[in-house]
C-alpha cells in the first residue's frame, strides 16, 4: 500500500510586494535581487491573514477539487517553520474548522518541511492509520525576517498550499521519499524568535516578578536580551549546500527506483534561488526547462514553496498522466528531502468554482 496526491490547493496573501518597493525601503535594487535570486516580487500576509487562514483556503480548495468534504479526511499534517503560535498545533485548528477526523500534528523541518510531512502522511496511510490525509505547507516568513537586513529580507515570502493524499497500490502515486538532516549545520539558517528562550527574555524582569520561584527555576529569571529573534543566514554556505544536496537527492531517489535522472519529466524544486536551481541543473546535465520555477512571483516560501509550485504546474498543465515528477527540498536544520511521484490524471487542479476542468 502506498499513497498518491489526489488534489492540490493553495492560499496566498492578497498583498504583493515588488522589488521596486523594496528599493524605497532598503539599500538595494530590483536588478540586484532579480539577478542574484530570480525574485521579482513576493506575497506578504496582511493583518487579517495568517497561516491558519491561508492553510484553510488551501485545504478547502484541495477538498473541492477532489469532490470531498472535511469529514473524508482522517489525518492532517502541517509543515511550518513560522507557526502562528506555539500551542496547540495549527493542524488541530484546521481539523476542527474543516470537520475532519483523526490525528493532527505540526512539524518543522525548515524548507524541507513539506517533504517530511508527505513522508509522515504516506507512512500513516501505508499503515492503515488513515484513509485520506491533508498535507499542508504554510509560512508567514515576512513576519520573522529583519526588514533592515537586505541580505535576507528580500528572499522570503508568505503562502500556503495543501495536498490531499489517498491510499493507492504500491508502484503508483508517491513511489519513494528520501529524507536527511545534518545537525552540525544548525547555525547556517537560524531564527530564535517565538521559542521558549525568547519568551523568557520578553518577560524581562521576571526574576523580580517570580520572586521565590526564580531561585527554584533558574531559567525563569535569566537574561536573554542578547537574543536576536529574526532569521539570520550564511547565504554562500547555504547556496553550496543546496546545490550539492539537490543533485545528491535526485541521484539517490532515482537509484532507489532503478531509474536515471534523465527519465524524470519534471523536477519541482524548493524555490530558494533560481541560481541554485540553474547550478544544480547544469551539474546534473539536465535542461533547465525540466525544472518548474515560480520563484519570480513568490520568493522563498519555505515549507509552502514545493506544493505551491506543484499546484501551479498542475493547474497550468505542465504535467501529464504518467509523468515522473521529482520534488526536491533543502533548508534549515540543515535538512533535505526528495520524493518521486508518478503523476495521475485527477491531480490536475481543475476546480469547477474557478472554471477549471474539475473531476
Ligand atoms: C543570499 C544570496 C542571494 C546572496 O548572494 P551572494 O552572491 O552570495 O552575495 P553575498 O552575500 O556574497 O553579498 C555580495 C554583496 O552584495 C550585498 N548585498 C546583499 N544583499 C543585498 C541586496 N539585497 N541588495 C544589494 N546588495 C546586497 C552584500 O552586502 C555584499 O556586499 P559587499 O561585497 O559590499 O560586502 C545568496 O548567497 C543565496 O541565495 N544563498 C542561499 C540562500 C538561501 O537560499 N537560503 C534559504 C535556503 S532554504
Amino acid at each position: 500500500m502506498s499513497a498518491a496526491i489526489v488534489s492540490l490547493g493553495r492560499g496566498i496573501p492578497r498583498h504583493i510586494l515588488h522589488n521596486r518597493q523594496l528599493e524605497e525601503l532598503l539599500d538595494t535594487t530590483h536588478l540586484w535581487i532579480k539577478e542574484r535570486t530570480g525574485i521579482a516580487e513576493r506575497r506578504v500576509a496582511g493583518p487579517d491573514e495568517d497561516n491558519l487562514s491561508l492553510s484553510l483556503e488551501a485545504c478547502r480548495q484541495a477538498l473541492r477539487r477532489a469532490g470531498m468534504k472535511g469529514g473524508d479526511i482522517g489525518l492532517i499534517v502541517v509543515a511550518s517553520a513560522t507557526p502562528d503560535r506555539l500551542v496547540p498545533a495549527m493542524a488541530c485548528t484546521i481539523q476542527g474548522e474543516l470537520g475532519a477526523r483523526g490525528p493532527a500534528l505540526d512539524l518543522n523541518a525548515g524548507c524541507s518541511g513539506f517533504l517530511y510531512a508527505l513522508a509522515v502522511a504516506k507512512g500513516f496511510l501505508a499503515e492503515g492509520l488513515a484513509e485520506r490525509a491533508l498535507v499542508v505547507g504554510t509560512e508567514t516568513l515576512t513576519r520573522i525576517v529583519d526588514w533592515r537586513d537586505r541580505a535576507t529580507c528580500v528572499l522570503f515570502g508568505d503562502g500556503a498550499a495543501a495536498a490531499l493524499l489517498a491510499g493507492c497500490p504500491e508502484g503508483e502515486g508517491i513511489l519513494r521519499v528520501v529524507l536527511g538532516a545534518e545537525g552540525r549545520g544548525d547555525g547556517l539558517i537560524h531564527a530564535a524568535g517565538g521559542g521558549a528562550r525568547m519568551m523568557a527574555s520578553l518577560r524581562g524582569g521576571l526574576a523580580g516578578e517570580a520572586g521565590a520561584f526564580a531561585e527554584a527555576i533558574p531559567f525563569l529569571g535569566m537574561e536573554c536580551d542578547g537574543i536576536y529573534p529574526f532569521v539570520r543566514m550564511q547565504g554562500r554556505k547555504v547556496f553550496r549546500f543546496a546545490v550539492e544536496t539537490m543533485c545528491a537527492t535526485l541521484r539517490e531517489l532515482c537509484a532507489a527506483e532503478s531509474l536515471s535522472p534523465r527519465e524524470v519529466d519534471l523536477v519541482v524544486p524548493h524555490q530558494a534561488n533560481s541560481r541554485i536551481v540553474e547550478a544544480a541543473a547544469e551539474r546534473m546535465g539536465l535542461p533547465l526547462q525540466r525544472f518548474y520555477l515560480n520563484i519570480e512571483r513568490y520568493g522563498n516560501t519555505s515549507s509552502a514553496s514545493i506544493p505551491l509550485a506543484l499546484e501551479e504546474a498542475a493547474r497550468r498543465n505542465a504535467l501529464r498522466e504518467g509523468d515522473l515528477v521529482a520534488l526536491l527540498g533543502f533548508g534549515a536544520g540543515l535538512t533535505w528531502g526528495g520524493a518521486l511521484l508518478r503523476w495521475a490524471d485527477g491531480c490536475d487542479g481543475g476546480d469547477p468554482e474557478e472554471g477549471g476542468r474539475g473531476r
